[in-house]
């Protein structure tokens, strides 16, 4: 049985404040079983650390968090030693001559800036073990990437690993306000802010720094994309030493501080009477910021900006386009090595329902398209996995394969605004797989959304992915423990898209919850089932938006269907869905390359999980499974029910063998989940039920 682990590890504060086994997540290093610790304590126990860790954070950190990670899986302390010829295990950077001496310059090389290589080596007749990097960061990752081995239970007596990552930035984007409240957060307040100011204790940002470190992620984005009052002035000398102090937290943990930003700051913090791009005095005013940004955090990353869309300022007010604005801010980060992240998630939010010209699934690609090759090196296009706003279903947008001289990121939400809000059970990692696997044809067959945002397809210098965190201040950091592992699975996805989500599951279950395979698999199956078991029960074949208004949580068919946000569904009596065909709907189907654009197109192919979103057909039309789309809505539905009440009991049959802290946590929302499915059945068979005037097939019950 696993035991509540209270006291077990060190918190980094060294408080007893946040040391519960929730609290701890992935970096839980539970102590192992005797005997595994015996066949690793000889590798483990006499340490040389190569570099000056006393002067390098990053370094010290990896040196930290191994002799932690190690004392506490292995139950010993290990030694530190200072002769590299005694040690057992090396770690540090490949241009240090003790390491350099055990690695094959051949292997060293095949190592990238942020990568490592862990290797067991035989020299002077025994056995070693070396973490290396290219760079102190490297290092860090290595030692996360070894801990990983031990917390799996890996053997490391043969080890031959190389890793480099497969993005340059892998980011999280944060939308917390300085009030403290996050926007679509659903795990309590920030952990940065409170009343319009910083946290004065940075314990837990640094608790989460070492949290994303473990999965290797790179930059952060601390403030929400949209930037109210307070928060444009994060990029002055009121906050610029608040933002430097949090900035150096993230930055012993490889971290890079990114900012959001306001486009009108020039107006509303500066006193300018414009914030158009291509006035000289708006150019100054944001290079004297930049400036003084970097005076107060030399490695400073960069702005994300979201502007001209949904209210947000941008340069379309002075007739100027993106390319104007984001090349502008480019060029005021350039002299310093910053970035400009700009979003495309532009739309037109003041339609009128009975325009049926418009379609907002068009909007990214309209916008963006005709400027690709007009961005500076050092712009990103951030683009949202598809075309609407992280539905539980969408097509993979786009725009993904109509940008070919554009630097491009990928914007996954790993917060569950649209998919249960943390209250229900919904793992996005096979969601997430889907979108990275996706061929886009760009250039021709295996142009992946992987390659295309990893810069590899057109060989662009910079991209990645960016994650919208689901963390907040909640003792567990997500508010339902099992979406831990969404945070988990993105960082990895985002180091690795080729991993598979069956790979990625396995590993955080076993971290999180320990070795007995009933635990292992019922876990892991509970995850990787739960989207589907939500769709299921909410939103049917690609539709989306069927939910309440402003907050977005629990079912309302027609909440946004006489709205002015372009989100329909168009159900009558007679069907539903939304005609985006070439020949007698919208046209947005001619965004994709073949053989989507065909495949989309076509009603015959067309595939079910994603037939509304690209058609509007009668009730009784035949789905691939046979069914008609009504059958199919009353089926999903109810079985959905079904489902979810089955979350339960698997949980239940685990009771004894997680804590019961956790138990109980995760107890309480699936059994919120399985009512309110019940809701959404309801709502939406009877809806339907209403609309078609067809019974369901087998007489069940509805309203
Ligand atoms: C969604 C979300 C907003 C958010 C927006 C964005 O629409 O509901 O809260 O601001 O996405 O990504 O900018």
């Amino acid at each position: 049985m696993t035991t509540n682990n209270k006291a077990g590890i060190r918190n980094s504060v060294g408080s007893e404040r946040y040391a519960s086994t929730a609290y701890q997540a992935w970096l839980r290093y539970e102590k192992l079983p005797a005997e595994l610790a015996e066949a690793y304590v000889q590798l483990c126990s006499k340490i040389y650390a190569a570099g000056n860790v006393a002067e390098d954070p990053v370094l010290r950190s990896a040196q930290e968090e191994l002799l932690e990670g190690l004392q506490a899986m292995l139950g010993q302390q290990p030694e530190l030693t200072d002769t590299a010829g005694d040690a057992a295990l090396l770690a540090g950077t490949l241009d240090e001559p003790e390491i350099a001496g055990l690695i094959d310059k051949d292997e060293a090389a095949k190592v990238d800036e942020e990568g490592y290589l862990l290797h067991t080596v035989i020299s002077g007749g025994s056995r070693k073990l070396v973490i290396a990097g290219t760079t102190s960061k490297g290092v860090l990752y290595g030692v996360f990437h070894f801990l990983r081995i031990l917390q799996t239970r890996g053997r490391i007596d043969n080890l031959s690993v190389i890793e480099n990552p497969a993005n340059k930035l892998r980011m999280i984007n944060h939308w917390d306000n300085m009030d403290g409240s996050i926007e679509r957060g659903y795990a309590g307040e920030s952990i940065f802010y409170r009343d319009h100011a910083f946290i004065e204790d940075l314990s837990r940002i640094r608790d989460y720094a070492r949290l994303m470190a473990a999965v290797q992620l790179n930059a952060v984005v601390i403030n929400n994309v949209n930037v109210h009052e307070t928060e444009t002035k994060l990029i002055t000398k009121e906050f610029l030493p608040q933002v430097a102090r949090v900035a150096e937290v993230f930055r012993a943990y490889g971290i890079r501080l990114y900012l959001s930003i306001n486009f009108a700051a020039p107006i509303q913090a500066g006193g300018l009477e414009t914030a158009d791009p291509l006035d000289p005095q708006v150019r100054r005013w944001w290079q004297d910021r930049a400036k003084e940004i970097y005076e107060h955090v030399p490695d400073f990353g960069g702005f994300l900006v979201k502007a001209d869309s949904e209210h947000r300022p941008g340069p379309f007010t002075y007739g100027r386009d993106h390319a104007d604005g984001a090349n502008m801010l480019a060029e005021a980060l350039e002299p310093y090595g910053g970035i400009v992240i700009w979003r495309c998630f532009v739309y037109n939010c003041m339609q009128d329902w009975r325009d049926r010209s418009t379609d907002r699934a068009k909007a990214a690609y309209d916008h963006f398209r005709p400027l690709d090759g007009r961005f500076h090196e050092r712009v990103i296009l951030q683009i949202k996995n598809g075309p609407m706003d992280f539905q539980v279903r969408e097509p993979v947008s786009p725009l993904f394969g109509g940008l070919t001289r554009t630097n491009q990121m990928l914007e996954l939400q790993i917060t569950q605004e649209y998919t249960g809000q943390q209250i229900h059970l919904c793992y996005l990692v096979p969601q997430w797989k889907e979108v990275v696997d996706f061929d886009t044809y760009a250039a021709g067959e295996g142009s992946t959304v992987a390659r295309t945002v990893s810069g590899e397809l057109f060989n662009r210098p910079l991209g990645g992915f960016a994650g919208v965190a689901n963390i907040g201040n909640d003792e567990n950091w997500t508010g339902h423990l099992l979406a831990q592992a969404n945070f988990y699975g993105y960082g990895r996805l985002a180091w690795k898209p080729t991993l598979t989500s069956e790979e990625i599951t396995d590993e955080w279950v076993r971290i999180t919850f320990g070795h007995d395979p009933q635990v292992v698999e019922t876990i892991s199956r509970m995850l990787l089932e739960s989207w589907s078991i939500y769709e299921n029960y909410t939103a049917p074949l690609g539709v989306g938006w069927m939910v309440n208004p402003g907050h977005h949580y629990g079912p309302n068919v027609d909440g946004y269907e006489y709205s002015r946000w372009g989100t329909y569904h168009f159900a009558d009596c007679h069907g539903i869905g939304v005609d985006r065909t070439v020949k007698t709907g919208t046209g947005y189907t001619a965004q994709y390359h073949e053989p989507h654009a065909s495949r989309y197109e076509s009603l015959e192919e067309c595939p079910d999980e994603l037939l509304l979103f690209f058609h509007h057909v009668p009730y009784t039309h035949v789905l691939h499974s046979g069914k008609t789309v009504i059958q199919h809505i009353y089926d999903t539905h109810f079985e959905g029910v079904e489902q979810a009440a089955e979350l339960v009991e698997r949980w239940r049959s685990l009771e004894g063998k997680i804590d019961a802290e956790r138990y109980e946590s995760v107890l309480e929302r699936l059994l919120e989940q399985a009512e309110h499915a019940k809701e959404w059945r309801d709502v939406i068979n009877t809806y339907f039920y209403r609309k078609s005037g067809i019974a369901d097939q087998h007489g069940r019950k509805i309203y």
